[in-house]
């Protein structure tokens, strides 16, 4: 059976607001599934929850609600954000569930038996309000503790913790083996520096049930939970083993899994991360999955981080985006295509409004809206809505931003894929400009010329549906339906020209994205 193309989202901490971030990533990772899917492929995208750690335990008993039941109300909000922004997963995770409890506590078991980790004494500076260990540059530089850490005692407790001096030399051998592994550039340069420059650390593994009781019991050890990062990386694990994974599986040992008819996953395609969680997904992630001797994933796409007005996100100051609130004033795609087409994959952004009101406006209202209008009005009112003969004079300039946009997607280039379509969108308004139908439907002598143009327009306009179903589904869809083109445009192979056939009869027009006065 051959393998399903592996996607996932980082798995968001359950107790904090769904915010732009959060946003950002999924629609990407989205655009990446659906473009995957249109292609031919068949893919498997998982998104999902981090619901463990001291934070969530603290919240829930805030509201006097056991972890669970605090963990179990914010995962249905979670969901709703995910399906509101048209999120097409397959799957969606939630680290509470038994399926993935089992599987972190099989590979806590497998490598505590292969003697990857140890017990020692930890003797550090903790800070009681705060229940966590600081380090030396929480100090001030006087040498005192800040006043927001309460109090501060010197602490020595026992943890677990995984051996990772033997896999430093490997780990740079793969990271410089596979150029690929580590997207973009930039973020494989600041991993390979920091590991050809520091020794690795042992990671520790553990917190003490005392202290943390929010967590998966170590089997061996009963008086410790799992160290969160330790739990919330498997994810992307436990899911394909408890389909019955195969290659995931193996390594597990115990009984094999239950057959099963579904597609092989692993190993995972595409993380899409962003920057802040590299290193755990470039370093403890890979250890952990050859010590466990799985084949590891592919590609670690690392995304920026985006700000407001050039200021972090912050709820405390209130520069926040809401992505929903901006979702239910100018639509899903707006969201969706303004986050793509501001924002590549790699460097950090900056969400202004003003900036999204000139997006939409110029790009998707007068752009892409006004070209699907008129050409649909032209065609209705000067043919009666008859599709007319076919004419190719357009083509040669479509099937070029074809072959662009796919070898974009190929490369999760999304943003220069946005960039190839609108250089279609262009050309065709141009060819309105040029072409002046308007004109030559007063003159009866150019009814084959008008012809060609309107077959040229409403052409484009089918083509640009297919291009933007992975950015733009819906918009997509409204497109084909005022067309009144057969099949769906969910199939890049549907972007060959002559789609349109000869005396089919398209819809009426109606406004894509309706215009919105500058304030
Ligand atoms: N739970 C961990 C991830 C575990 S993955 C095994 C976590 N959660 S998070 O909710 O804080 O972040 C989830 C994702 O959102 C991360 O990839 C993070 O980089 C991304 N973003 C959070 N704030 C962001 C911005 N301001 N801009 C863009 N993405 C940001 O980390």
């Amino acid at each position: 059976m051959s393998k399903r193309f592996f996607l996932t989202t980082a798995i968001d901490y359950v107790n904090g607001a769904p915010h732009l971030g959060h946003a950002y990533e999924k629609v990407v990772a989205d655009v990446i599934a659906r473009s995957c899917r249109s292609r031919g492929g068949s893919v498997f995208f998982l998104t999902g929850l981090d619901e463990h750690g001291q934070k969530v335990q603290q919240a829930a008993q805030e509201q006097g609600k056991s972890p669970q039941e605090y963990c179990d109300a914010l995962a249905e909000q979670w969901r709703d954000f995910v399906a509101r922004l048209g999120i097409s997963n397959d799957d969606f995770i939630r680290t509470t569930e038994p399926r993935h409890q089992r599987v972190v506590q099989a590979i806590l078991t497998r490598l505590h038996a292969e003697d990857h980790f140890y017990k020692a004494e930890y003797r550090g500076f903790y800070s009681v309000r705060e229940e966590t260990f600081l380090t030396e540059k929480d100090r001030n530089p006087d040498g005192t503790w800040d006043p927001k850490w309460g109090t501060v005692n010197e602490l020595v407790e026992e943890n677990w913790y995984f051996r990772l001096g033997r896999h430093q030399a490997w780990l740079i051998e793969h990271i410089e083996a596979n150029p690929g592994f580590i997207e973009p550039e930039t973020r494989r340069n600041e991993v390979l520096g920091f590991l050809r420059s520091q020794t690795l650390g042992d990671l520790c593994i553990s917190r003490p049930a005392s202290r943390l009781a929010w967590g998966i019991p170590i089997p061996f050890d009963p008086g410790y939970v799992t160290y969160v990062w330790f739990d919330a990386l498997v994810n992307y694990f436990s899911v394909p083993v408890s389909r019955g994974d195969p290659a995931a599986s193996a390594p597990l040992g115990g009984p094999p899994p239950a057959p099963s008819d579904l597609e092989p996953v692993w190993p995972p395609d595409v993380h899409l991360i962003g920057k802040d969680i590299l290193k755990f997904h470039a370093v403890y992630w890979p250890i952990m999955l050859r010590a466990l001797g799985v084949p590891l994933p592919r590609k670690l796409l690392t995304h920026g981080w985006w700000q407001k007005d050039g200021a972090k996100l912050s709820k405390s100051t209130g520069n926040v985006v809401d992505p929903l609130a901006v979702v239910a004033e100018w639509g899903l795609d707006a969201f969706r295509y303004y986050v793509v087409r501001e924002l590549d994959i790699g460097p950090d952004g900056n969400w202004t409004d003003e900036g999204f009101r000139v997006r939409y406006n110029a790009e998707l209202a007068n752009g892409l809206g006004n070209l699907l209008n008129r050409s649909v009005n032209m065609l209705n009112r000067y043919r009666g809505g008859v599709i007319p003969q076919v004419s190719t004079e357009l083509s040669a300039d479509t099937e070029t931003a074809v072959r662009e946009t796919v070898s974009h997607l190929e490369a999760h280039r999304l943003q220069d894929a946005l960039v190839s379509i609108w250089s279609l969108v262009n050309r065709a308004n141009l060819y309105v400009e040029q072409t002046r139908p308007f004109s030559l439907a007063k003159d009866p002598s150019q009814a084959a010329r008008l012809d060609e143009v309107l077959y040229n327009l409403v052409e484009v306009c089918r083509i640009l549906a297919v291009l933007l179903w992975p950015f733009l589904p819906g918009t997509s869809e409204k497109i084909y339906l005022q067309l009144q083109a057969s099949g769906s445009p969910d199939r890049m192979d549907r972007a060959a020209w002559g789609g349109l056939k000869p005396g089919d009869r398209i819809g009426a027009a109606e406004p894509l994205f309706p215009r919105k006065d500058l304030k």
